[in-house]
């Protein structure tokens, strides 16, 4: 699976988001795709704020498209793209975590190349979910 056309392709989506990142106070810029089950593919970038605080990061951003564009979330695998390679942070993480299963593959990757895979459920193995609400 970790070098299937679809998942180059969401490589490629997340690693061209990247560039259209908006980071001038950190530099860090993020690229995010979502592979969808359909085959298609929704991508994300963060978006910085003066006002720091209302910094949207690049998974988030890409899980709202995905909403917006679909009206749900039915992804296969997500992919990051970060340089040097680095994990969701842990709002990303639980907004993830309320849209897909523990063992939706995330693939920490940075321009050079598709990196490998870690499950959700790795890095949130206990999450709050919606379950608690009901
Ligand atoms: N960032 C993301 O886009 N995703 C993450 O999961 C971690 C952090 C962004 C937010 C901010 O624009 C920059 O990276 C530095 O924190």
């Amino acid at each position: 699976m970790a070098s299937s056309p679809a998942l180059q392709k969401a490589f490629t989506a997340a690693a061209a988001a990247r560039q259209n990142a908006h980071a001038p106070y950190s530099r860090f810029k993020v690229g995010a795709a979502l592979l969808l089950q359909d085959g298609s593919i929704v991508a994300g970038c963060n978006v910085e704020n003066s006002s720091f605080g209302a910094t949207i990061c690049a998974e988030r951003n890409a899980i709202c498209a995905c909403v917006a564009q679909h009206g749900r979330v039915n992804a296969e695998a997500l992919v990051l793209v970060t340089e040097p390679e680095a994990s969701p942070c842990g709002i990303c993480l639980q907004v993830i975590s309320d849209f897909c299963g523990g063992e939706l593959p995330i693939y920490l990757s940075t321009p050079q190349g598709l990196g490998k895979p870690v499950r959700l459920r790795e890095f949130l193995p206990l999450p709050f979910g919606p379950d608690k609400l009901k």
